[in-house]
């Protein structure tokens, strides 16, 4: 495949590009904190310095940023990567945002004759790292084709979900129930501990019955020790509650779970705790 352009060296950016240069591709970083290129330099990787001077190099471009203004402002402020779209080029989205967004990004690329994939994914930092992620792509069928060679190292599997804002709204709804499923163990937790059981037990309790999963595995035992390493920062998942909630307004879906929820993961915000993980949100519960 041609060289990849990869815009947004965070968690998941970090992960994702040097998955990429492992498996042979040659890729071009660019970064808003120009330093944070410099590790993946040392995996090979070259170094843009704006989007347009990364969109002008490469063929396929992907993104990973934090929020809808982040995805927004890399595309269309100078030197963003709208100065150098044309026909030929592809751009992949793969930040978790709204559709409408999405939508806005996709105008913008395509009336300049460019190509455009939204692409969220399901997965975290270990996921990404492993190249185990679940991708959620939407927009242009035929650079889907073209870069599936990428998604193949970067996922364990990958969906084209039609039309621009399935891909968006399928990830928003998949972490609307996982930030929903952190209060409720959270609070379980908390309740184990107060009325005199071992939080340990219960999570051995839970792995064995049906509602295990991975996630209540793989972050019970650090919030029991009120460890949070950001795998996944409790920022984002506050912003993807909001996105979801918005997401349900516009459908008239009444979502109370999800909105208390939301609600606690404002508070952890509040409280400081916006760079931790989201598990972080056990903290407003238990003190
Ligand atoms: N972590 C996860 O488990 C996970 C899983 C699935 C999906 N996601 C989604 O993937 C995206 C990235 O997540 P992450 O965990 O990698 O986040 P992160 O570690 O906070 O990284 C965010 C990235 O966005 C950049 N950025 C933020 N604001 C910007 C702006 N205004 N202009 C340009 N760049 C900006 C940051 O640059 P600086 O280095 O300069 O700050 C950084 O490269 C988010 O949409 C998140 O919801 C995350």
């Amino acid at each position: 495949m041609e060289e990849i352009g990869f815009l947004g060296i965070g968690i998941m950016g970090k992960a994702m590009a040097v998955n990429l240069l492992r498996h042979g591709f040659k890729v071009t970083v660019w970064n808003r904190t120009l330093s944070r290129c410099d590790e993946l330099v040392q995996h090979g990787a070259s170094v843009g310095e704006t989007p347009a001077a990364v969109i002008k190099k490469c063929k396929y471009t992907i993104a990973m940023l934090s929020d809808p203004a982040a995805a927004l402002s890399v595309v269309f402020d100078k030197h963003g990567a709208l100065e150098h779209v044309c026909a030929g080029k592809g751009y992949i989205d793969m930040s978790t945002v709204d559709a409408d967004t999405s939508s806005q990004i996709s105008q913008a690329i395509t009336s300049k004759g460019g190509s455009f994939l939204e692409a969220p994914v399901s997965g975290s930092k270990k996921p990404a790292e492993d190249g185990q992620l679940v991708i959620l792509a939407a927009g242009d069928k035929d650079l889907y084709d073209q870069v599936v060679p990428a998604f193949d190292v970067l996922g364990k599997k990958s969906f084209f979900l039609g039309k621009i804002g399935n891909g968006a709204k399928m990830k928003l709804v998949v972490n609307m129930i996982m930030g929903s499923m952190m209060n409720a163990f959270s609070e379980g937790i908390v309740l184990a501990d107060k009325s005199g059981l071992d939080p340990h037990t219960l999570l051995d309790v839970l792995d064995l019955g049906a509602i295990a999963n991975p996630m209540f595995k793989m972050k019970g035992p650090a919030m029991i020790k009120n460890s949070y390493p950001p795998a996944f920062p409790l920022k984002h998942q506050q912003k993807d509650m909001r996105l979801a909630l918005a997401l349900g307004d516009e459908n008239a879906v009444p979502m109370p779970v999800a909105a208390a929820a939301n609600e606690t993961f404002k508070k952890a915000r509040s409280l400081g705790l916006g760079d931790l993980d989201f598990s972080a949100v056990f903290e407003t519960l238990s003190k």
